[in-house]
Parts: C-alpha cells; sequence; structure tokens
C-alpha cells in the first residue's frame, strides 16, 4: 500500500467559485479517488487563500469587514465542492491559527538560515495577479494575464533570497524529471530558473490583511508567500513532524498553467531556504475557456463574463453531478487548455453517457428482465470480451496513476463500445431463453460491474447506483481494485433491477 497526498491550489475568496476552479478541484478529486480505490492511503486538501489585497478589495468592496467577507465566500466554496460531491479530507483557510503557525515557523526557519533580508522595493504591480511585472513583460504598462493597468509600487519590504537558489534548483530539476509534468510546462519552469533568478520581496507594509511577520511588526507576509506554506499548515508543519514525515515524499500539487512560477520555482526554493525536501510533484493543468477567453473572477467583476452562468452548482442542478465531472474530465486533456460550452456538455452526456453507458446499462438489465427472469446469469471464463476487458483494466489504471483522467476515461469507454458490439452482435434479445442468452449477458454483467469500478472516480454516484442494478451489494469501491478488477468476478444469480434511465437524453437545444 502506497501514501498519496494531493492538493488543489487555493482558491482566492475575492468572489464566488466558477467552473474553472471545479476544473483543477474535479481532477484532484478524481486522483484522490483513484488512489483510495488502490487501497493507498489517501489525503486530499484543498482550500481558500483569504489574505492580500485583492480579497481586501472586494471586502471593501462589498462594506464588509475581511473576516466576515472571507467567511462568507470560503463557505461558497465548501458549497460549490459539496454540490459537486468533492471528497476532500481537509479544507484549510489560510486564515486560521493553524496557518499562521505554520507560516510563522516556516519563515522563521528560512530567516534563521540566513535566506530573508530587507530591501527597498520598487516596481510595476499587478493587483489582481498579486505580483509585480518588469517593465519588459508588461503590455503597454497592462498585465500581460489581467490586461488591467499595472501601479505603480515602492515599498520597504523584506526579500528572500532567490537567486541563491538557482544551482540547486537546476539540479533538483536534473535529479528529478518528473518534478514537473507534463514536460512543456517542466520545460518551461526550467527555462525560467536557467534565465536567472531575481530575489523576490516576500512582505508588505501597505495593508494589513497577511499573516504577521514575527521578527517586525510593521509588515505583513505577501499573499503568494503565506498562501504556498498551505500545503504543509494541513500536514501539520510546525506541529507534527512525523505527519510532515509521512505526508510529504508522497505530496502532488494539482495546478492550473498561470502559477507554474510561485510552485515550480519558488516553491521549492522555499522548502530549501527551510532545510525540507520540495514537494515530490507538481501536475500542470491548463485553463477552460470560453470563446478562447479565460474565465476569470476579474474578468467577471468588470461585466465582461457572466460568470454566475457558469456557476458550479448551476451546472450540477443542469445536467447533474456524475455528467458534469464526466465532462470536466473527459473533455480536455490535462495539461491542454480546452474549450467550455453548454453544447460540449450536451454533447457529451448524449453521446458517452446516454447512447454508450446508459443505454449499455438499460438494455443489459431489460434483456435480463425478459429472458432469465430477472436473475442474472454470471460470465464465462473464456468470454470473447475477456481480452477487451483485460485492456480497459490495464490502460485505466495506468492513465489513472499517470494524472491522465481523459485517457483512463477513453479506455473505459473502449470497453463500454466491445460490449455494446458484442450485445449487437449477438443480440440476445431475439434469442429464446437458454445458456445462449445466459452466457452472452453475463458477460455483459460482467463488463459493465468492471466497467462501474473503473469509472467510480469519476461519477461515484453513478457508478453506485450501476452496482445496484446489476444485484450487487456494497459498492464498486468496497474492495481494492487489485481485488475486485478481474475478470469473472459477477457472481450470478443475484437479482438485477431495471429502473429509470440513468441519463435521460437531452434535447441538443436545452
Ligand atoms: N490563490 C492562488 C493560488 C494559491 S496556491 C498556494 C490562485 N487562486 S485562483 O483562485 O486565482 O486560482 C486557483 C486555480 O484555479 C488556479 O490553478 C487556476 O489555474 C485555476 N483556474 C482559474 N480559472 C481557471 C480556468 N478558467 N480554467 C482552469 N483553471 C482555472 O491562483
Amino acid at each position: 500500500m502506497g501514501r498519496f497526498y494531493i492538493t488543489t491550489p487555493i482558491y482566492y475568496v475575492n468572489d464566488a467559485p466558477h467552473v474553472g476552479h471545479a476544473y483543477c478541484t474535479v481532477n484532484a478529486d478524481a486522483m484522490a479517488r483513484w488512489h483510495r480505490l488502490i487501497g493507498d492511503e489517501t489525503k486530499f486538501l484543498t482550500g481558500t487563500d483569504e489574505h492580500g489585497q485583492k480579497v481586501a478589495d472586494a471586502a471593501a468592496k462589498h462594506d464588509m469587514s475581511a473576516r466576515d467577507w472571507t467567511d462568507r465566500t470560503s463557505a461558497r466554496f465548501q458549497e460549490a465542492w459539496d454540490a459537486l460531491d468533492i471528497s476532500y479530507d481537509d479544507f484549510i483557510r489560510t486564515t486560521e491559527p493553524r496557518h499562521y503557525e505554520s507560516v510563522q515557523k516556516f519563515l522563521t526557519a528560512i530567516y534563521e538560515n540566513g535566506y530573508i533580508y530587507k530591501d527597498v522595493y520598487k516596481g510595476l504591480y499587478c493587483v489582481s495577479c498579486e505580483d509585480y511585472f518588469t517593465p519588459e513583460a508588461s503590455v503597454g504598462g497592462n498585465c500581460p494575464i489581467h490586461g488591467r493597468p499595472l501601479i505603480e509600487m515602492e515599498e520597504e519590504n523584506w526579500f528572500f533570497r532567490l537567486s541563491a537558489f538557482e544551482d540547486r534548483l537546476l539540479e533538483h530539476y536534473a535529479e528529478h524529471p518528473s518534478f514537473v509534468t507534463p514536460e512543456t510546462k517542466r520545460n518551461e519552469a526550467y527555462s525560467f530558473i536557467k534565465g536567472g533568478l531575481r530575489d523576490i520581496s516576500i512582505t508588505r507594509t501597505s495593508i494589513a490583511w497577511g499573516v504577521p511577520v514575527p521578527w517586525d511588526e510593521n509588515h505583513v507576509f505577501y499573499v503568494w508567500y503565506d498562501a504556498l506554506i498551505n500545503y504543509l499548515t494541513a500536514i501539520g508543519y510546525g506541529r507534527d513532524d512525523d505527519e510532515v514525515a509521512k505526508w510529504w515524499p508522497n505530496s502532488h500539487h494539482l495546478i492550473g498553467k498561470e502559477i507554474i512560477r510561485f510552485h515550480c520555482v519558488w516553491w521549492p526554493a522555499m522548502c530549501m531556504a527551510a532545510g525540507l525536501e520540495p514537494v515530490s510533484h507538481v501536475q500542470v493543468h491548463g485553463w477552460l475557456l470560453i470563446g478562447g477567453q479565460k474565465l476569470s473572477k476579474t474578468m467577471a467583476a468588470e461585466g465582461e463574463l457572466r460568470l454566475s452562468d457558469i456557476a458550479p452548482v448551476m451546472l450540477t442542478n443542469l445536467f447533474g453531478v456524475d455528467p458534469i465531472r464526466y465532462y470536466l474530465l473527459r473533455e480536455t486533456s490535462l495539461g491542454n487548455d480546452g474549450e467550455f460550452s453548454l453544447e460540449g456538455i450536451t454533447q457529451r452526456y448524449n453521446t458517452d453517457l446516454a447512447n454508450n453507458l446508459g443505454n449499455l446499462v438499460a438494455r443489459v438489465t431489460a434483456v435480463v428482465n425478459s429472458k432469465c427472469a430477472g436473475a442474472g446469469p454470471a460470465p464465462r471464463p473464456d468470454s470473447a470480451l475477456r481480452a477487451d476487458a483485460e485492456r480497459a483494466i490495464h490502460e485505466t489504471a495506468e492513465a489513472w496513476s499517470d494524472f491522465a483522467p481523459q485517457r483512463a476515461l477513453e479506455a473505459t469507454w473502449g470497453l463500454i463500445g466491445a460490449t455494446n458490439a458484442y450485445l449487437e452482435l449477438h443480440a440476445p434479445w431475439k434469442m429464446e431463453p437458454g445458456p445462449e442468452v445466459d452466457a452472452v449477458l453475463g458477460d455483459a454483467l460482467e463488463a459493465i460491474r468492471l466497467v462501474a469500478i473503473l469509472t467510480t472516480p469519476a461519477m461515484p454516484r453513478v457508478c453506485e447506483e450501476i452496482w445496484r442494478r446489476i444485484g450487487l451489494g456494497g459498492s464498486p469501491c468496497e474492495s481494492t481494485f487489485d481485488q475486485s478488477a478481474t475478470w469473472g468476478q459477477y457472481p450470478g444469480g443475484v437479482t438485477v433491477h431495471r429502473g429509470d434511465p440513468l441519463f435521460p437524453r437531452i434535447k441538443s437545444d436545452a
């Protein structure tokens, strides 16, 4: 049995969650569920990033104290994740006392190790990014990401000696070729380090909404600098060394592509400076786009996009939880950008879910009822479907373990397609009841049992329902994958239930 610690970025609470955040969280959730299924001891962390100028501005705009505002908005993220069946083990808020404690201990360790010093910082700042840009990186004085004017800032700050870690970071990348995946994103981070690192300012005096610097009470830590440490707070950094030792060597951060520099350059250097190994692995994903534009809360606030139209809860109300999870996992290969559209969801729903999976379960349960008096027959050890099933098991498992949900689902849907073709070929609905019908249906039921196991990280609810319909007790994730995902375990002689369509077709103009 292994261990698996997976994290999402912690989301800014300047506004409500949208489907872009759901994309990242659902992917992390499916991976956590996969690792639980294979028997790994798993910890899944998500949460909210509550300090910084952007959040303070949002609270002021709503005439609320920062604390009340963050309480309210953080709760909206939890509601969205509940609506999406997100199985997080811990939800961290950076305003919690445990986080203050870990941040202060971690940064004091860096300070005492001599990697923090005081200087004056002058630069161009984007409040939306909570980040400085060089004049060359700005686009006509505007932020290259948000297109908003950059502000001239001058502050006396504490600095982190990032430049001291160039060589050690390059060595780390050379020694750990899979530190950042996919490779294109790894190369991006590597070139950034190769291009030379400048020290970074890590404290602010201009705002009070942050974690106080323990050795200088006029300063709070810069929001990014406290935020990254959340991954350690949640495993007890500074409070429980055994927990850190247990989880940190098995840690995986899932992040969006615009925050590579923070996670793949700053963060490993910060860990090194504090005397800790860096996170084991960073998996980068692309963006969901609408008409080629990234969904962002900042754009919504400016009226450019109506993100309230694509709140995760609205989507689950419209299409159901599992179809939305499926769409987010299946549509785009993790690492690439993907176009989000309601038409796209409808199409995936009708094709993959209604026509392929839903139809398979419906026709098999119906024919078992009409030809076998509702008792599901056992599969044959030498079924022609067995090779398809074994290929799907192997490829699906490999893909989930490779952080490739799209590929995993494609492989599983290969088995659904093969089973539907097998049924077309034998047409049990045209046969007289008897051993031949039993054999074909037993094979199909076994394929469905396997599909329910393989798909459970993506669509946990539907898989439970399929399990029940084919007459099995417990749930598809009750036994570990190794024990349950082998051909021939469908017991036979159990009562198969017909039910309403699992995925009633949606008219494409819906
Ligand atoms: N608070 C920081 C992260 C700190 S982690 C120590 C932050 N927050 S965020 O709310 O702006 O974004 C969080 C994550 O959501 C990022 O990984 C980002 O890529 C992801 N997404 C936001 N919009 C997205 C899309 N439109 N598509 C896919 N993911 C997107 O950055």
